[in-house]
Protein backbone atom coordinates (compact mmCIF):
# COMPACT_ATOMS: atom_id res chain seq x y z
CA UNK A 1 0.00 0.00 0.00
CA UNK A 2 1.10 3.64 -0.49
CA UNK A 3 0.37 6.65 1.02
CA UNK A 4 0.91 9.96 -0.61
CA UNK A 5 1.45 12.84 1.70
CA UNK A 6 2.92 16.82 1.52
CA UNK A 7 4.32 16.74 4.29
CA UNK A 8 5.72 13.17 6.27
CA UNK A 9 6.54 13.27 9.95
CA UNK A 10 8.65 10.69 11.76
CA UNK A 11 7.31 10.67 15.40
CA UNK A 12 5.02 12.56 17.67
CA UNK A 13 7.28 14.57 20.37
CA UNK A 14 8.11 18.20 20.62
CA UNK A 15 9.47 17.82 17.22
CA UNK A 16 6.92 16.15 14.98
CA UNK A 17 3.96 17.60 16.36
CA UNK A 18 5.22 21.58 16.48
CA UNK A 19 6.46 21.08 12.83
CA UNK A 20 2.77 19.22 11.52
CA UNK A 21 0.95 22.11 13.31
CA UNK A 22 3.13 24.81 11.58
CA UNK A 23 2.77 23.39 7.80
CA UNK A 24 -0.42 21.80 8.21
CA UNK A 25 -2.60 24.98 6.63
CA UNK A 26 -0.32 24.18 3.33
CA UNK A 27 -0.50 20.68 2.92
CA UNK A 28 -1.57 17.28 3.92
CA UNK A 29 0.74 15.99 6.65
CA UNK A 30 0.93 12.26 8.01
CA UNK A 31 2.29 11.86 11.60
CA UNK A 32 3.67 8.36 11.51
CA UNK A 33 4.93 7.04 15.07
CA UNK A 34 5.70 3.81 16.46
CA UNK A 35 3.15 3.28 19.45
CA UNK A 36 0.63 5.73 20.84
CA UNK A 37 0.72 9.32 20.10
CA UNK A 38 2.04 10.37 23.28
CA UNK A 39 4.60 7.31 23.78
CA UNK A 40 7.92 9.75 23.38
CA UNK A 41 10.39 11.03 25.43
CA UNK A 42 8.98 14.61 25.30
CA UNK A 43 6.13 12.94 27.38
CA UNK A 44 8.71 12.43 30.33
CA UNK A 45 10.30 15.75 30.73
CA UNK A 46 10.22 17.22 34.12
CA UNK A 47 12.70 20.01 34.35
CA UNK A 48 11.24 22.59 31.76
CA UNK A 49 12.43 24.97 28.65
CA UNK A 50 15.04 27.13 29.24
CA UNK A 51 14.13 30.20 28.24
CA UNK A 52 15.13 34.12 29.01
CA UNK A 53 11.65 35.68 30.38
CA UNK A 54 13.34 37.08 34.18
CA UNK A 55 13.85 40.94 33.78
CA UNK A 56 17.15 40.41 35.52
CA UNK A 57 18.40 37.56 32.60
CA UNK A 58 19.86 38.08 29.25
CA UNK A 59 20.01 36.47 25.96
CA UNK A 60 23.79 37.15 26.11
CA UNK A 61 23.96 35.01 29.78
CA UNK A 62 21.94 32.10 28.18
CA UNK A 63 24.00 32.10 25.23
CA UNK A 64 27.20 32.29 27.73
CA UNK A 65 25.93 29.31 29.87
CA UNK A 66 24.86 27.19 26.67
CA UNK A 67 28.36 27.69 25.17
CA UNK A 68 29.91 27.23 28.48
CA UNK A 69 28.46 23.68 29.64
CA UNK A 70 28.98 22.82 25.42
CA UNK A 71 32.90 23.07 26.20
CA UNK A 72 34.04 24.72 23.04
CA UNK A 73 32.13 22.58 20.34
CA UNK A 74 28.76 24.38 20.59
CA UNK A 75 28.28 26.45 17.45
CA UNK A 76 27.78 29.86 18.40
CA UNK A 77 25.26 30.84 15.55
CA UNK A 78 22.67 27.77 16.40
CA UNK A 79 23.39 29.15 20.06
CA UNK A 80 21.83 32.50 19.59
CA UNK A 81 18.64 31.16 17.34
CA UNK A 82 17.22 28.76 20.16
CA UNK A 83 17.97 31.98 22.71
CA UNK A 84 17.05 34.89 21.04
CA UNK A 85 13.97 32.50 19.39
CA UNK A 86 12.87 30.67 22.55
CA UNK A 87 10.85 33.20 24.09
CA UNK A 88 8.20 33.63 21.30
CA UNK A 89 7.99 29.93 21.19
CA UNK A 90 7.70 29.39 24.66
CA UNK A 91 5.17 31.56 24.73
CA UNK A 92 2.92 30.36 21.58
CA UNK A 93 3.12 27.16 23.61
CA UNK A 94 1.41 28.37 26.45
CA UNK A 95 -1.39 30.60 24.27
CA UNK A 96 -2.05 26.88 22.35
CA UNK A 97 -2.97 25.76 26.08
CA UNK A 98 0.37 24.50 27.93
CA UNK A 99 -0.31 24.89 31.44
CA UNK A 100 3.03 26.64 32.39
CA UNK A 101 3.58 27.29 36.26
CA UNK A 102 2.49 30.93 35.78
CA UNK A 103 1.31 33.97 38.00
CA UNK A 104 -0.54 36.95 36.06
CA UNK A 105 0.76 40.70 36.13
CA UNK A 106 -1.40 43.62 36.56
CA UNK A 107 -2.32 43.54 32.97
CA UNK A 108 -3.40 39.91 33.20
CA UNK A 109 -0.04 38.70 31.01
CA UNK A 110 1.73 35.50 32.73
CA UNK A 111 4.65 35.80 34.90
CA UNK A 112 6.27 32.37 34.64
CA UNK A 113 7.58 30.83 37.60
CA UNK A 114 11.11 30.56 36.52
CA UNK A 115 13.24 26.89 38.29
CA UNK A 116 16.79 26.78 38.07
CA UNK A 117 18.61 23.68 37.05
CA UNK A 118 22.78 23.02 36.60
CA UNK A 119 25.39 25.42 34.55
CA UNK A 120 22.27 28.54 34.35
CA UNK A 121 23.29 31.33 36.26
CA UNK A 122 20.24 32.69 36.75
CA UNK A 123 16.46 31.19 36.84
CA UNK A 124 15.38 30.09 33.59
CA UNK A 125 13.53 27.10 33.27
CA UNK A 126 9.78 27.20 32.12
CA UNK A 127 7.79 24.64 33.52
CA UNK A 128 4.21 22.84 34.61
CA UNK A 129 5.29 21.82 38.08
CA UNK A 130 7.47 18.67 37.04
CA UNK A 131 5.35 17.49 34.62
CA UNK A 132 6.32 20.21 31.71
CA UNK A 133 6.47 17.31 28.89
CA UNK A 134 3.21 15.92 29.68
CA UNK A 135 1.67 19.15 29.68
CA UNK A 136 3.45 20.36 26.24
CA UNK A 137 2.92 16.69 24.40
CA UNK A 138 -1.06 16.67 25.60
CA UNK A 139 -1.46 20.48 24.37
CA UNK A 140 0.22 19.79 20.58
CA UNK A 141 -1.97 16.37 20.51
CA UNK A 142 -5.15 18.01 21.26
CA UNK A 143 -4.38 20.77 18.65
CA UNK A 144 -2.80 18.21 16.02
CA UNK A 145 -6.42 16.09 16.48
CA UNK A 146 -8.52 19.44 15.61
CA UNK A 147 -6.53 20.17 12.40
CA UNK A 148 -8.12 18.43 9.76
CA UNK A 149 -5.04 18.13 7.00
CA UNK A 150 -3.27 15.94 9.95
CA UNK A 151 -3.44 12.63 9.53
CA UNK A 152 -1.76 10.06 12.34
CA UNK A 153 -0.50 6.69 11.82
CA UNK A 154 0.01 4.79 15.09
CA UNK A 155 1.45 1.89 15.50
CA UNK A 156 3.54 2.56 12.42
CA UNK A 157 7.53 1.32 12.46
CA UNK A 158 9.56 3.30 9.94
CA UNK A 159 11.92 0.80 8.78
CA UNK A 160 14.15 2.96 6.26
CA UNK A 161 14.14 5.88 4.52
CA UNK A 162 12.84 5.65 0.69
CA UNK A 163 15.46 7.71 -2.11
CA UNK A 164 16.15 8.63 -5.14
CA UNK A 165 18.05 6.57 -7.69
CA UNK A 166 20.81 9.17 -6.85
CA UNK A 167 20.65 8.49 -3.16
CA UNK A 168 20.47 12.21 -2.98
CA UNK A 169 17.06 13.06 -2.20
CA UNK A 170 14.58 11.63 -0.15
CA UNK A 171 11.03 10.64 -1.14
CA UNK A 172 9.52 9.21 1.99
CA UNK A 173 9.54 6.23 4.04
CA UNK A 174 8.51 2.35 4.33
CA UNK A 175 6.81 1.49 7.69
CA UNK A 176 5.51 -1.57 9.39
CA UNK A 177 2.30 -1.16 10.50
CA UNK A 178 2.16 -3.44 13.54
CA UNK A 179 -1.00 -4.44 14.32
CA UNK A 180 -2.27 -4.96 10.71
CA UNK A 181 1.26 -6.32 10.14
CA UNK A 182 1.94 -5.61 6.85
CA UNK A 183 4.84 -3.16 5.27
CA UNK A 184 3.75 -0.07 4.26
CA UNK A 185 4.94 3.05 2.21
CA UNK A 186 4.52 7.33 2.26
CA UNK A 187 5.87 8.96 -0.49
CA UNK A 188 5.93 12.91 0.38
CA UNK A 189 7.65 16.06 -0.62
CA UNK A 190 9.20 16.80 2.19
CA UNK A 191 10.59 14.44 5.24
CA UNK A 192 10.67 15.14 8.83
CA UNK A 193 12.69 13.00 11.21
CA UNK A 194 12.21 13.47 14.49
CA UNK A 195 12.23 9.88 16.58
CA UNK A 196 14.47 11.44 19.30
CA UNK A 197 17.25 9.84 21.27
CA UNK A 198 19.05 6.62 21.68
CA UNK A 199 18.64 6.39 25.49
CA UNK A 200 18.14 2.28 25.10
CA UNK A 201 20.98 1.34 23.87
CA UNK A 202 22.01 1.59 27.55
CA UNK A 203 21.35 -1.03 30.06
CA UNK A 204 20.16 2.25 32.60
CA UNK A 205 18.36 5.06 30.66
CA UNK A 206 15.70 7.70 32.16
CA UNK A 207 14.33 7.27 28.06
CA UNK A 208 11.40 5.48 27.36
CA UNK A 209 11.08 2.20 25.25
CA UNK A 210 10.52 3.97 21.93
CA UNK A 211 14.13 5.78 22.28
CA UNK A 212 16.11 3.30 19.82
CA UNK A 213 17.88 5.21 18.12
CA UNK A 214 15.54 4.50 14.95
CA UNK A 215 16.55 7.93 13.06
CA UNK A 216 19.90 7.67 13.95
CA UNK A 217 20.50 4.41 11.71
CA UNK A 218 17.95 5.16 9.14
CA UNK A 219 19.65 8.06 7.90
CA UNK A 220 22.57 6.90 8.28
CA UNK A 221 21.62 3.73 6.39
CA UNK A 222 20.50 6.29 3.59
CA UNK A 223 23.87 8.14 3.73
CA UNK A 224 22.95 11.46 5.34
CA UNK A 225 26.02 13.10 7.66
CA UNK A 226 26.03 11.71 11.17
CA UNK A 227 27.86 14.20 13.74
CA UNK A 228 29.36 14.14 17.44
CA UNK A 229 27.85 10.72 18.98
CA UNK A 230 29.84 10.29 21.29
CA UNK A 231 28.73 12.75 23.73
CA UNK A 232 25.92 10.89 25.18
CA UNK A 233 24.92 12.43 28.25
CA UNK A 234 24.29 10.79 31.77
CA UNK A 235 21.89 12.24 33.92
CA UNK A 236 23.17 12.32 37.44
CA UNK A 237 20.04 11.54 39.78
CA UNK A 238 18.00 8.34 38.76
CA UNK A 239 16.25 6.43 41.84
CA UNK A 240 17.79 3.81 42.67
CA UNK A 241 15.26 0.83 43.30
CA UNK A 242 15.38 -2.40 41.32
CA UNK A 243 11.55 -1.62 40.09
CA UNK A 244 11.67 1.83 39.42
CA UNK A 245 12.99 1.57 35.94
CA UNK A 246 15.75 4.56 35.98
CA UNK A 247 12.93 7.33 37.21
CA UNK A 248 14.07 10.71 36.92
CA UNK A 249 14.50 12.81 39.80
CA UNK A 250 14.79 16.04 38.14
CA UNK A 251 18.11 18.48 37.92
CA UNK A 252 15.05 21.34 39.25
CA UNK A 253 15.04 19.26 42.70
CA UNK A 254 18.58 19.78 43.15
CA UNK A 255 17.90 23.33 41.46
CA UNK A 256 15.28 23.79 44.48
CA UNK A 257 17.63 23.37 47.57
CA UNK A 258 18.45 19.34 47.41
CA UNK A 259 21.67 17.89 48.65
CA UNK A 260 23.84 15.38 46.84
CA UNK A 261 25.35 13.13 49.74
CA UNK A 262 27.53 10.19 50.08
CA UNK A 263 26.85 6.84 52.42
CA UNK A 264 28.75 8.89 55.16
CA UNK A 265 26.24 12.24 54.95
CA UNK A 266 29.24 14.13 53.63
CA UNK A 267 28.05 17.07 51.05
CA UNK A 268 30.83 15.78 48.29
CA UNK A 269 30.04 18.03 45.81
CA UNK A 270 32.03 20.97 47.17
CA UNK A 271 34.72 18.55 46.53
CA UNK A 272 34.36 18.91 43.02
CA UNK A 273 32.88 22.31 41.62
CA UNK A 274 32.15 26.18 43.38
CA UNK A 275 28.57 25.56 42.08
CA UNK A 276 28.51 22.34 44.02
CA UNK A 277 25.57 20.59 42.87
CA UNK A 278 24.10 22.75 40.17
CA UNK A 279 27.35 22.24 38.77
CA UNK A 280 27.41 21.36 34.98
CA UNK A 281 25.68 17.83 34.35
CA UNK A 282 28.53 16.25 33.02
CA UNK A 283 30.73 17.37 36.55
CA UNK A 284 27.83 15.98 38.87
CA UNK A 285 27.42 12.73 36.63
CA UNK A 286 31.83 11.93 37.02
CA UNK A 287 31.32 13.16 40.42
CA UNK A 288 28.53 10.51 41.53
CA UNK A 289 30.33 7.68 39.37
CA UNK A 290 33.79 8.50 41.32
CA UNK A 291 31.97 8.64 44.69
CA UNK A 292 30.33 5.61 44.16
CA UNK A 293 33.52 3.75 42.48
CA UNK A 294 35.86 5.03 45.44
CA UNK A 295 33.40 3.59 48.20
CA UNK A 296 31.95 0.50 46.67
CA UNK A 297 28.41 2.09 47.46
CA UNK A 298 25.53 1.08 44.63
CA UNK A 299 23.99 4.53 44.94
CA UNK A 300 24.47 8.25 46.87
CA UNK A 301 22.13 10.24 47.73
CA UNK A 302 19.82 13.36 46.96
CA UNK A 303 18.38 14.99 50.54
CA UNK A 304 15.77 17.34 50.41
CA UNK A 305 14.51 16.80 54.23
CA UNK A 306 15.52 20.33 55.16
CA UNK A 307 13.16 22.01 52.75
CA UNK A 308 9.88 22.87 53.53
CA UNK A 309 7.24 19.50 52.81
CA UNK A 310 4.22 21.31 51.10
CA UNK A 311 6.62 23.54 48.94
CA UNK A 312 8.00 20.45 48.02
CA UNK A 313 5.34 18.35 47.13
CA UNK A 314 3.62 21.62 45.66
CA UNK A 315 6.18 22.01 43.14
CA UNK A 316 7.23 18.21 42.72
CA UNK A 317 3.96 16.20 42.93
CA UNK A 318 4.90 13.67 39.78
CA UNK A 319 8.09 13.33 41.24
CA UNK A 320 6.76 12.78 45.05
CA UNK A 321 4.01 10.57 44.17
CA UNK A 322 6.64 8.01 42.40
CA UNK A 323 8.29 7.73 45.10
CA UNK A 324 5.77 7.09 47.64
CA UNK A 325 5.15 3.88 45.37
CA UNK A 326 8.19 2.88 46.37
CA UNK A 327 7.47 3.80 50.02
CA UNK A 328 10.26 6.65 49.77
CA UNK A 329 8.59 9.84 51.41
CA UNK A 330 11.17 12.54 49.70
CA UNK A 331 10.08 14.68 52.32
CA UNK A 332 11.59 12.92 55.23
CA UNK A 333 13.77 10.31 53.68
CA UNK A 334 17.05 10.83 51.52
CA UNK A 335 16.62 9.49 47.73
CA UNK A 336 19.10 6.95 46.88
CA UNK A 337 19.96 8.18 43.08
CA UNK A 338 22.82 6.52 40.51
CA UNK A 339 23.13 8.28 36.87
CA UNK A 340 21.62 6.64 33.74
CA UNK A 341 21.93 7.67 30.20
CA UNK A 342 19.54 10.46 29.36
CA UNK A 343 20.25 12.14 25.87
CA UNK A 344 22.40 11.96 22.81
CA UNK A 345 23.83 15.68 22.09
CA UNK A 346 25.07 14.71 18.17
CA UNK A 347 22.42 13.31 15.30
CA UNK A 348 21.64 13.91 11.88
CA UNK A 349 23.77 17.04 11.27
CA UNK A 350 21.35 19.86 10.02
CA UNK A 351 21.32 23.66 9.30
CA UNK A 352 19.86 26.67 10.85
CA UNK A 353 16.76 25.47 8.78
CA UNK A 354 16.89 21.90 9.89
CA UNK A 355 17.76 20.99 6.38
CA UNK A 356 20.18 18.23 6.43
CA UNK A 357 22.41 16.37 3.88
CA UNK A 358 19.84 14.88 2.08
CA UNK A 359 17.71 16.70 0.05
CA UNK A 360 13.80 17.05 1.34
CA UNK A 361 14.78 15.18 4.08
CA UNK A 362 14.78 17.42 7.65
CA UNK A 363 15.87 16.31 10.94
CA UNK A 364 14.32 18.28 14.43
CA UNK A 365 14.52 17.59 17.94
CA UNK A 366 16.93 14.92 19.29
CA UNK A 367 17.48 13.26 16.20
CA UNK A 368 19.43 16.06 14.85
CA UNK A 369 22.58 17.60 15.78
CA UNK A 370 22.20 21.57 14.80
CA UNK A 371 25.29 22.33 16.73
CA UNK A 372 23.46 24.09 19.92
CA UNK A 373 24.61 21.57 22.40
CA UNK A 374 28.48 20.92 21.91
CA UNK A 375 29.89 18.60 23.97
CA UNK A 376 27.54 18.59 27.05
CA UNK A 377 23.99 19.70 26.82
CA UNK A 378 23.14 22.67 29.59
CA UNK A 379 19.49 21.33 31.61
CA UNK A 380 16.52 22.18 29.66
CA UNK A 381 17.95 23.47 26.27
CA UNK A 382 16.35 20.28 24.51
CA UNK A 383 12.66 20.72 24.19
CA UNK A 384 13.92 24.82 23.25
CA UNK A 385 16.21 23.01 20.55
CA UNK A 386 13.19 21.41 19.09
CA UNK A 387 10.86 23.96 19.42
CA UNK A 388 12.59 26.52 17.73
CA UNK A 389 14.13 24.47 14.87
CA UNK A 390 10.74 22.60 14.34
CA UNK A 391 9.63 26.55 13.70
CA UNK A 392 11.94 26.89 11.10
CA UNK A 393 11.95 23.77 9.41
CA UNK A 394 8.21 24.07 9.01
CA UNK A 395 9.14 27.39 7.32
CA UNK A 396 11.74 25.94 4.99
CA UNK A 397 10.20 23.12 4.05
CA UNK A 398 6.73 24.74 2.95
CA UNK A 399 8.78 26.32 0.52
CA UNK A 400 11.01 23.22 -0.69
CA UNK A 401 7.28 21.38 -0.85
CA UNK A 402 6.18 24.18 -3.31
CA UNK A 403 8.27 23.39 -5.98
CA UNK A 404 8.64 20.06 -5.82
CA UNK A 405 6.94 17.19 -7.91
CA UNK A 406 6.40 14.01 -6.23
CA UNK A 407 6.75 10.60 -7.89
CA UNK A 408 4.10 8.52 -8.87
CA UNK A 409 5.39 5.08 -8.06
CA UNK A 410 7.88 3.04 -5.46
CA UNK A 411 11.22 3.39 -6.48
CA UNK A 412 12.15 -0.04 -5.87
CA UNK A 413 10.23 -2.86 -5.33
CA UNK A 414 7.41 -3.81 -2.47
CA UNK A 415 8.56 -5.64 0.26
CA UNK A 416 6.74 -8.87 0.18
CA UNK A 417 8.81 -10.96 3.07
CA UNK A 418 6.86 -12.65 6.27
CA UNK A 419 5.67 -10.25 8.99
CA UNK A 420 4.35 -12.62 11.09
CA UNK A 421 5.18 -12.67 15.62
CA UNK A 422 8.75 -14.83 15.26
CA UNK A 423 9.04 -17.75 17.84
CA UNK A 424 12.49 -16.76 18.12
CA UNK A 425 12.58 -13.53 20.43
CA UNK A 426 15.01 -15.31 22.71
CA UNK A 427 17.75 -14.83 19.98
CA UNK A 428 16.57 -11.19 19.67
CA UNK A 429 16.48 -10.39 23.64
CA UNK A 430 19.68 -12.14 23.95
CA UNK A 431 21.55 -9.61 21.52
CA UNK A 432 19.60 -6.70 22.63
CA UNK A 433 20.72 -7.51 26.62
CA UNK A 434 24.47 -8.41 25.64
CA UNK A 435 24.60 -4.39 23.82
CA UNK A 436 23.21 -3.11 26.42
CA UNK A 437 24.98 -4.14 29.17
CA UNK A 438 28.83 -3.97 26.96
CA UNK A 439 27.68 -0.15 26.29
CA UNK A 440 26.52 0.32 29.80
CA UNK A 441 30.44 -0.89 31.04
CA UNK A 442 32.42 0.01 28.21
CA UNK A 443 30.70 3.23 27.11
CA UNK A 444 29.90 4.95 29.96
CA UNK A 445 30.50 8.09 32.20
CA UNK A 446 34.30 7.24 32.13
CA UNK A 447 35.98 5.72 29.36
CA UNK A 448 39.31 3.73 28.01
CA UNK A 449 40.61 2.96 24.74
CA UNK A 450 40.72 -0.98 25.49
CA UNK A 451 37.06 -0.80 26.96
CA UNK A 452 36.12 1.19 23.52
CA UNK A 453 37.74 -1.67 21.91
CA UNK A 454 36.34 -4.35 23.01
CA UNK A 455 32.87 -3.01 23.34
CA UNK A 456 33.08 -2.34 19.15
CA UNK A 457 34.51 -5.56 18.56
CA UNK A 458 31.67 -7.50 20.13
CA UNK A 459 29.10 -4.99 19.29
CA UNK A 460 30.33 -5.43 15.36
CA UNK A 461 30.14 -9.38 15.36
CA UNK A 462 26.50 -8.62 16.88
CA UNK A 463 25.37 -6.14 14.45
CA UNK A 464 26.94 -8.68 11.59
CA UNK A 465 24.72 -11.12 12.96
CA UNK A 466 21.40 -9.30 13.22
CA UNK A 467 21.72 -7.82 9.74
CA UNK A 468 21.89 -11.43 8.72
CA UNK A 469 18.76 -12.04 10.69
CA UNK A 470 16.96 -9.21 9.54
CA UNK A 471 17.24 -10.46 5.94
CA UNK A 472 16.63 -13.73 6.99
CA UNK A 473 13.53 -13.64 9.34
CA UNK A 474 9.93 -12.41 9.88
CA UNK A 475 10.47 -8.73 10.35
CA UNK A 476 9.07 -7.96 13.77
CA UNK A 477 8.95 -4.67 16.00
CA UNK A 478 12.09 -6.08 18.06
CA UNK A 479 13.91 -7.15 15.32
CA UNK A 480 13.55 -3.63 13.60
CA UNK A 481 14.31 -1.98 16.76
CA UNK A 482 17.51 -4.45 17.47
CA UNK A 483 19.04 -3.67 13.98
CA UNK A 484 18.95 -0.12 15.10
CA UNK A 485 20.24 -0.77 18.47
CA UNK A 486 23.25 -2.26 16.62
CA UNK A 487 23.73 0.53 14.43
CA UNK A 488 23.52 3.54 16.81
CA UNK A 489 25.64 1.47 19.53
CA UNK A 490 28.61 0.58 16.82
CA UNK A 491 28.20 4.48 15.68
CA UNK A 492 29.02 6.07 19.41
CA UNK A 493 31.40 3.60 19.90
CA UNK A 494 33.39 4.72 16.63
CA UNK A 495 33.00 8.23 17.65
CA UNK A 496 34.27 7.61 21.20
CA UNK A 497 37.20 5.87 19.34
CA UNK A 498 37.98 8.68 17.30
CA UNK A 499 38.02 11.43 19.67
CA UNK A 500 41.45 11.11 21.30
CA UNK A 501 40.96 13.30 24.53
CA UNK A 502 38.91 14.14 27.02
CA UNK A 503 35.65 16.68 26.66
CA UNK A 504 32.46 17.43 28.12
CA UNK A 505 30.43 14.18 27.90
CA UNK A 506 33.26 12.34 26.46
CA UNK A 507 36.04 11.63 29.45
CA UNK A 508 38.75 9.00 28.34
CA UNK A 509 40.85 7.83 31.24
CA UNK A 510 44.02 7.58 28.65
CA UNK A 511 43.31 10.75 26.57
CA UNK A 512 42.46 12.64 30.05
CA UNK A 513 43.17 16.52 28.66
CA UNK A 514 41.03 18.42 26.41
CA UNK A 515 42.83 19.80 23.09
CA UNK A 516 41.67 22.35 21.11
CA UNK A 517 44.28 22.27 18.54
CA UNK A 518 43.55 19.11 17.83
CA UNK A 519 39.83 18.05 18.50
CA UNK A 520 37.96 21.78 18.80
CA UNK A 521 36.26 19.93 16.01
CA UNK A 522 33.07 18.30 15.35
CA UNK A 523 33.32 14.48 14.81
CA UNK A 524 31.38 13.76 11.34
CA UNK A 525 30.48 10.51 10.49
CA UNK A 526 28.80 9.18 7.15
CA UNK A 527 28.65 5.61 5.30
CA UNK A 528 31.83 4.05 6.74
CA UNK A 529 33.91 7.27 6.97
CA UNK A 530 34.66 8.97 10.12
CA UNK A 531 36.39 12.48 10.07
CA UNK A 532 36.35 16.14 11.76
P1 LIG B 1 10.56 12.34 21.29
O1 LIG B 1 9.74 13.18 22.17
O2 LIG B 1 11.32 11.24 21.91
O3 LIG B 1 9.62 11.72 20.18
C1 LIG B 1 10.12 10.77 19.26
C2 LIG B 1 8.95 10.19 18.50
O4 LIG B 1 9.43 9.37 17.44
C3 LIG B 1 8.06 9.30 19.35
O5 LIG B 1 6.74 9.56 18.99
C4 LIG B 1 8.45 7.89 18.91
O6 LIG B 1 7.46 6.92 19.09
C5 LIG B 1 8.73 8.13 17.44
N1 LIG B 1 9.57 7.12 16.80
C6 LIG B 1 10.81 6.71 17.16
N2 LIG B 1 11.26 5.78 16.28
C7 LIG B 1 10.29 5.61 15.36
C8 LIG B 1 10.13 4.79 14.21
N3 LIG B 1 11.08 3.91 13.82
N4 LIG B 1 8.99 4.86 13.50
C9 LIG B 1 7.99 5.71 13.86
N5 LIG B 1 8.08 6.50 14.95
C10 LIG B 1 9.21 6.46 15.68
N6 LIG B 1 14.60 18.09 27.92
C11 LIG B 1 14.37 19.36 28.31
O7 LIG B 1 14.66 20.29 27.57
N7 LIG B 1 13.80 19.60 29.51
C12 LIG B 1 13.44 18.62 30.38
O8 LIG B 1 12.91 18.89 31.44
C13 LIG B 1 13.70 17.28 30.00
N8 LIG B 1 13.40 16.25 30.83
C14 LIG B 1 13.54 14.97 30.38
C15 LIG B 1 13.13 13.92 31.18
C16 LIG B 1 13.21 12.61 30.73
C17 LIG B 1 12.77 11.47 31.61
C18 LIG B 1 13.71 12.36 29.43
C19 LIG B 1 13.78 10.96 28.91
C20 LIG B 1 14.15 13.41 28.64
C21 LIG B 1 14.06 14.71 29.10
N9 LIG B 1 14.48 15.78 28.32
C22 LIG B 1 14.26 17.06 28.73
C23 LIG B 1 14.92 15.56 26.94
C24 LIG B 1 13.72 15.83 26.01
O9 LIG B 1 12.54 15.37 26.63
C25 LIG B 1 13.86 15.17 24.67
O10 LIG B 1 15.12 15.42 24.13
C26 LIG B 1 12.80 15.72 23.72
O11 LIG B 1 11.53 15.53 24.28
C27 LIG B 1 12.91 15.02 22.38
O12 LIG B 1 11.79 15.39 21.61
P2 LIG B 1 11.65 14.78 20.16
O13 LIG B 1 10.36 15.28 19.62
O14 LIG B 1 12.88 14.99 19.41
O15 LIG B 1 11.58 13.19 20.43
C1 LIG C 1 15.53 17.24 34.41
O1 LIG C 1 14.40 17.60 34.73
O2 LIG C 1 16.46 17.08 35.20
C2 LIG C 1 15.79 16.96 32.97
C3 LIG C 1 16.13 18.22 32.31
C4 LIG C 1 16.80 17.97 31.00
O3 LIG C 1 17.13 16.85 30.64
O4 LIG C 1 17.03 18.96 30.31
Amino acid sequence: MIHKFDYLIIGSGIAGLTFALKVADTGKVAVVTKKERADSSTNYAQGGIASVFDPNDSFERHIEDTIRSGCGLSHPEAVETIVSEGPERVRELYTLGAEFTAGKDSSGEPVFDLGREGGHSVNRIVHARDYTGQAVEKTLLEACADHPNIHFFKHHYALDLLLDEGGESCLGVCALNSEERRVVYFLSKVTLLCTGGLGRIYLHTTNPSIATGDGIAMAYRAGAVLGNLEFTQFHPTTLYHPEANSFLISEAVRGYGGILRNSGGERFMERYHPDKELAPRDVVARAIDAEMKNSGDHCVYLDVSHLEPEGLKRNFPYIYDNCIKYKLDITVDPIPVVPAAHYICGGVVTDLHGRTSLKHLYATGEVAMTGVHGANRLASNSLLEAVVFSHRAAIDAHQTAGDYIMPDSLPGEEYNGRVEYDEEEILIAHDLIEIQRLMWDYVGIVRSSMRLQRAYERVKIIAEDVEKFYIEQPLTESLVELRNIATVAGLVIRCAQFRKESRGLHCMVDWPERDDEKWRRDTIIKSGEIYN
